[in-house]
C-alpha cells in the first residue's frame, strides 16, 4: 500500500475532485484501487474530494422498491439493499460504521412509511439518494481504516438546487440543476476539516430543504459542480474506458482515443452519441476553466482524455463520428407556409403541447422537417401519433422512423466541406432525410434510415479519421486505437470466414443443387468449443441447445465435453437421443406447465425454478429435490431489447427481493437450493459483464448457505460486422478468475449457445427476381423470414454475399428480400453487392445460431434443409 506520509497541506493547497461510478465502488479490490489512486493525488500535494455513485445495481433496486405498493415487500427490499452493504463491509473486515448505520435505519424507516408523508416524488428522491449516502459512508470507513483519514461530506449541504422557469414538481425533484460558482467559504470550511473527503454524486438539496436528484449522468455532474465550487485544479472522472474515442468502439474497434478536446468539442461529441460522459456535466466547468480528465480505473497508466478551455490551433478536422439510433422524423409540408406569418410558431406550439422536444431542423419553401431525439423525449408511439393528428390540421404530416442521426463532430466544420466529397458520395447512395449543420460550426449531421448505420459508420471512420489521422500525424490529438488498448488483437477480418475460403466451391455446388439450405461447418463448432474450454475459471460448460438442435452439433459438443442446457421437454428429448448418458443436463424452463417439471425430475436433468408459483402451488412435485434458482439481478443486456432477460420489464428470473420468500417455501417442501443462476441476455461482447454477474450471485449465495455452484448464463456474443472485435476469451477468464479467487468454494458454470454455432452456419438461397422502384433496387431470393427471422425480429445484421460473384466489384445497392407476404421480409437493407443474375447463389452468414430453430412454415414455402460439412 502507498504510505500516507505526505507532508501536511497548507490551507491554500489545490483541490482534485475524483469521481468513481457504481462498478468501481462495488467490491473490495475496487476500493483498494480507489485508495491507491486517492493516495497518489494526495501525494501530489492536493486536497482530494472523492465523489461516488451507489454500488452497482443499488439505484435500480431502490427504484424497484419505490414502485412497490406492498409495505412488507418494501421492507424486504430494504433489507436486501442493506445486506449488499453488509456483505461488502464483511469483505473489508469492517464493522458497520455509524454514518452507515444511520442511513440504513433511515432507509428501513422510509420503506416502512411509504410515500404518504413526504409525497411520492420527494419520498422517491430521498429513497434513491440513499444509494449514494450509503456507498459514501462505506467508502469513508474503508479509506479511513486503510490509513487515509477521510471526512464524510453530505453533498446536500454544498449543492443547492436552483429553481428554473420550465420546471414541474417531477423535474424539480428528480432532475434538478445546481448553479455552481467558486465558493471560497466552502473551500476554507472544508480545508479546516482535513485533507481527504468523500461525498455523494447525484444528489443536492432544494430551497425548502428537500433532497433532490440530478437526473441522468448525475454523478459526473456532481463532480463538476464540486470542481467549480472548489475551483479545483482538475476533475477526474474514473470509468471503465480510457476516455472519449473517435467513434463507438463497439462499431469501430479502430476508433482512436481523443487525447485533448476543448469544452465545446467534447460537449458536442458527448451530446451526439458518446456515452462515456453526459453532456451536461461539462458546462459547470467552463466558466471557472477547470479541466476535466477522463481515466480508466483499471488502467490508470493510460493518458485518458483531457478536456479543457484551450482551443487548439490546428487545421479543422473531424474528431469524431457518432450515430444516434431511434430517431423519429416529422416532415411537415404545406404550400401555404412560405412567407406566412406565424406558421412555424403554430407548428412548434404543437410540439410543446405534446411535450416533445425538437432536435434538428431543416426547412425548404414548402417543407419543414424536424427530428425528435429519444434521449430527450419519451417517444411512445401514442405521443407521436397524437402530435401528427394535431399537426395534420395545419399541414401534411409524415412520420419517418426508425432513423439514425450520423454526426461528424469537430471544430471548423464549415471550412472543411470541400474535403467531404467522398463522404457525400457515400450518403448519395442512401436515403438522406435531413442534413443539418450546427450554428456553432461544430457539427454536420445526416439523418438516414436506421438500418444503414452499422454498415456506414466504419466506412466513414476509415475515410475521415483513420486516413486523416495518418495524414496529419497529430499524435497529440489522436491517441492509440481502442483495439490496441482493449482488444485481444483479434479482429474479424473480412477474409477469414470458412465459407470464403476452403468451402466456397462446395457451397456453390450445394447451392446449385437445391436451396434454401442451411450448411453447418463442424470444424468451426469445434474450434469455438475449444476457445471456450480455455476458460480455466469455468468448471462446467453447457451448450444452450435452443441456438441449434442439429444432432451432429449436439454430438460434437458432447465429444468436446459440454453439458446441455434445455428449456423444454422437447429439447431434453432431442439431446438425450443424440448424446451419451454421461453428458450433464440442465432444464431451465420459464412459465412451464406443472407436468414439465414432474417429467424432468424423471430424467437426469438439474431443474431450475424462477418464480414462487411452482413451490406455492405444486410443492409435492419438488419435495425433497435439489434445484437451481434463477434470479433476476434487475438489469438486462444484449444485442436487442427483445433478447434482454433482466429487469422488471422481463418475464425471466426471480426478483432478488423475493428470494427470502422463496427460501421459506423451499424449506417447507424440503427443497434444497443447490445452484444459483442468472442470464441477463444474449449477444454481449463485454467480458466484464460475467464478472459482475458472478460477483453478485456469489454474494447472494453466501446468504443462502446450501449453494454449491453458480451458473452465470450464456449470452457470449459474436461480432456481426467485419472489423468488429471478438469477445476476448482470455480477458473473460481473467475477470472470472478474480471473482473465483474471492469465492473459491463455488463451482462455476456457463451455458453459451450462440458463441458455439453462429459462425458455423450459413443459409444458402438463390436469386429469383429483381425490381426497381424509384431509386430503390430489390433483389429477390428464394427464402426469407420463414427461414431466418432475425433481421425482421431484431433488426439483426447478417452479412450477405453473392457467392457466385464473390470476386466481382460491388456496384449495386440492393434491398435483399424474400418471397414471404410480409413487408418485413427484408433480409438485408442497402447492401452493396455485384450486379446479380437469376439463379446466383446468395449466402447469408452467421446463420448457425437461432436460424433453423426459429424458422416457420409460414406461407407454406419449402423449409430449408440442413447439411453438415465435417
Ligand atoms: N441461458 C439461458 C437461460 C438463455 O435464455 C439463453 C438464451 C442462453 C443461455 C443462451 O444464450 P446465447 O449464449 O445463445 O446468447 N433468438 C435470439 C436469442 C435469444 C436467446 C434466448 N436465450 C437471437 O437470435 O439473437
Amino acid at each position: 500500500m502507498t504510505s500516507n506520509a505526505s507532508a501536511p497541506l497548507s490551507a491554500g493547497a489545490p483541490w482534485i475532485v475524483m469521481k468513481f461510478g457504481g462498478t468501481s465502488v462495488a467490491t473490495l479490490p475496487r476500493w483498494q484501487n480507489i485508495r491507491e489512486l486517492v493516495a497518489s493525488r494526495r501525494a501530489e500535494g492536493a486536497r482530494v474530494l472523492v465523489v461516488v455513485s451507489a454500488l452497482t445495481g443499488i439505484t435500480d433496486a431502490l427504484k424497484q422498491l419505490c414502485a412497490q405498493e406492498d409495505k412488507s415487500k418494501r421492507i424486504e427490499a430494504a433489507k436486501m439493499i442493506a445486506q449488499r452493504h453488509y456483505d461488502l463491509l464483511d469483505h473489508m473486515q469492517l464493522a458497520v460504521p455509524d454514518t452507515l448505520a444511520v442511513r440504513l435505519t433511515e432507509l428501513a424507516r422510509l420503506a416502512e412509511e411509504g410515500p404518504a408523508v413526504l409525497g411520492e416524488l420527494a419520498w422517491s428522491a430521498l429513497m434513491q439518494a440513499h444509494g449514494e449516502l450509503m456507498s459514501s459512508a462505506l467508502g469513508a470507513a474503508f479509506l479511513s481504516h486503510s490509513g487515509l483519514p477521510t471526512q464524510w461530506v453530505d453533498a446536500r449541504d454544498c449543492l443547492a438546487a436552483v429553481a428554473l422557469p420550465n420546471q414541474n414538481e417531477r423535474t424539480k425533484l428528480l432532475s434538478a440543476m445546481v448553479e455552481a460558482k467558486p465558493d471560497p467559504a466552502l473551500n476554507t470550511r472544508l480545508a479546516k476539516l482535513g485533507e481527504v473527503f468523500i461525498t455523494q454524486g447525484f444528489i443536492a438539496r432544494e430551497s425548502q430543504g428537500r433532497t433532490v436528484l440530478l437526473g441522468r449522468g448525475g454523478s459526473d455532474t456532481s463532480a463538476s459542480y464540486f470542481g467549480a465550487l472548489l475551483k479545483a485544479q482538475r476533475v477526474e472522472i474514473w470509468t471503465d474506458v480510457a476516455g472519449m474515442f473517435t467513434a463507438n468502439p463497439r462499431q469501430v474497434p479502430g476508433a482512436r482515443l481523443l487525447q485533448k478536446l476543448d469544452y465545446e468539442e467534447a460537449q458536442e461529441i458527448a451530446s451526439t452519441g458518446a456515452k462515456v460522459l453526459h453532456p451536461r456535466c461539462l458546462s459547470p466547468l467552463r466558466e471557472p476553466r477547470v479541466p476535466m480528465l477522463i481515466k480508466d480505473t483499471n488502467r490508470p497508466e493510460l493518458e485518458g482524455t483531457v478536456i479543457g478551455p484551450e482551443v487548439r490551433e490546428h487545421a479543422p478536422s473531424v474528431k469524431a463520428i457518432s450515430a444516434r439510433k431511434g430517431i423519429t422524423l416529422v416532415s411537415m409540408e404545406s404550400v401555404g407556409m412560405w412567407q406566412q406569418v406565424g406558421f412555424l410558431a403554430d407548428v412548434f406550439a404543437q410540439f410543446k403541447q405534446h411535450g416533445l422536444s425538437v432536435d434538428l431542423i431543416s426547412s425548404a419553401e414548402t417543407n419543414v422537417t424536424v427530428s425528435l431525439d429519444p434521449t430527450e423525449n419519451l417517444l411512445d408511439s401514442d405521443a407521436v401519433a397524437a402530435l401528427a393528428s394535431d399537426l395534420a390540421k395545419v399541414c401534411r404530416v409524415k412520420v419517418i422512423a426508425p432513423c439514425a442521426a450520423i454526426t461528424l463532430a469537430g471544430r471548423g466544420m464549415r471550412s472543411m466541406l470541400h474535403t467531404l466529397s467522398g463522404v457525400l458520395a457515400e450518403f448519395g447512395q442512401l436515403r438522406v432525410h435531413l442534413i443539418s449543420q450546427s450554428s456553432n460550426n461544430l457539427n454536420l449531421t445526416f439523418v438516414v434510415d436506421e438500418s444503414v448505420v452499422d454498415d456506414l459508420i466504419p466506412r466513414l471512420h476509415e475515410m475521415l479519421i483513420a486516413a486523416g489521422a495518418l495524414r496529419t500525424d497529430d499524435s497529440a490529438l489522436f491517441g492509440p486505437s481502442w483495439q490496441s488498448l482493449y482488444g485481444s488483437g483479434e479482429v474479424v477480418a473480412a477474409g477469414d470466414a470458412w465459407w470464403r475460403t476452403e468451402s466456397r466451391d462446395r457451397l456453390l455446388q450445394l447451392g446449385a443443387e437445391a436451396t434454401p439450405r442451411y450448411v453447418y461447418h463442424m470444424p468451426t463448432v469445434r474450434q469455438q468449443a475449444r476457445n471456450l474450454k480455455t476458460l480455466a475459471a469455468v468448471d462446467r460448460l453447457h451448450y444452450a441447445v435452443k441456438a441449434n438442435t442439429h444432432p451432429a452439433i449436439l454430438r460434437a459438443l458432447a465429444e468436446e465435453g459440454f453439458g446441455f442446457e434445455c428449456v423444454s421437454p422437447g429439447e431434453l428429448k432431442a439431446v438425450m437421443a443424440a448424446v451419451p448418458e454421461s453428458a450433464p443436463l440442465l432444464f431451465t424452463p420459464n412459465f412451464a406447465p406443472r407436468e414439465d417439471y414432474a417429467w424432468a425430475f424423471g430424467t437426469r436433468a438439474t431443474v431450475s425454478l424462477d418464480s414462487l408459483y411452482p413451490l406455492e402451488h405444486w410443492g409435492e412435485v419438488f419435495r425433497g429435490r435439489e434445484i437451481v434458482l434463477r434470479v433476476d439481478l434487475g438489469r438486462g443486456l444484449g444485442h436487442h431489447e427483445k433478447v434482454r432477460t433482466g429487469g422488471s420489464g422481463s418475464k425471466f428470473g426471480l426478483p432478488v427481493d423475493q428470494i427470502d420468500t422463496f427460501l421459506r417455501l423451499a424449506d417447507t417442501h424440503s427443497v434444497t437450493v443447490r445452484g444459483l443462476h442468472a442470464h441477463l441476455g444474449s449477444g454481449i461482447l463485454d467480458d466484464k459483464h460475467w464478472g459482475e454477474v458472478y460477483g453478485q450471485l456469489a454474494s447472494l449465495a453466501e446468504r443462502i448457505g446450501s449453494v454449491a455452484f453458480l451458473d452465470i448464463g450464456g449470452g457470449l456474443g459474436v461480432p456481426s460486422h467485419p472489423g468488429e472485435a471478438r469477445l476476448d476469451v482470455a480477458a473473460l477468464d481473467e475477470v472470472l478468475r478474480k471473482v473465483k479467487a474471492a469465492y473459491p468454494h463455488y463451482k462455476l458454470w456457463m451455458e453459451p449457445g450462440r458463441y458455439l454455432v453462429a459462425d458455423a452456419g450459413v443459409l444458402l438461397t438463390r436469386v429469383t427476381q429483381q425490381k426497381g422502384k424509384g431509386s430503390w433496387r430489390y433483389l429477390g431470393v428464394d427464402t426469407g423470414m420463414n427461414s431466418l427471422i432475425r433481421p425482421a425480429l431484431y433488426d439483426a445484421w447478417h452479412e450477405i454475399v453473392n457467392l457466385t460473384r464473390l470476386d466481382e466489384p460491388a456496384t449495386a445497392l440492393y434491398q435483399v428480400v424474400g418471397p414471404i407476404c410480409e413487408s418485413g421480409d427484408v433480409i438485408g437493407s442497402d447492401r452493396r453487392l455485384p450486379e446479380a443474375k437469376e439463379g446466383d447463389v446468395v449466402l447469408i452468414a452467421q446463420a448457425g445460431a437461432y436460424g433453423k430453430v426459429m424458422s416457420s412454415p409460414y406461407n407454406l414455402r419449402d423449409e430449408a434443409e440442413e447439411i453438415i460439412l465435417d
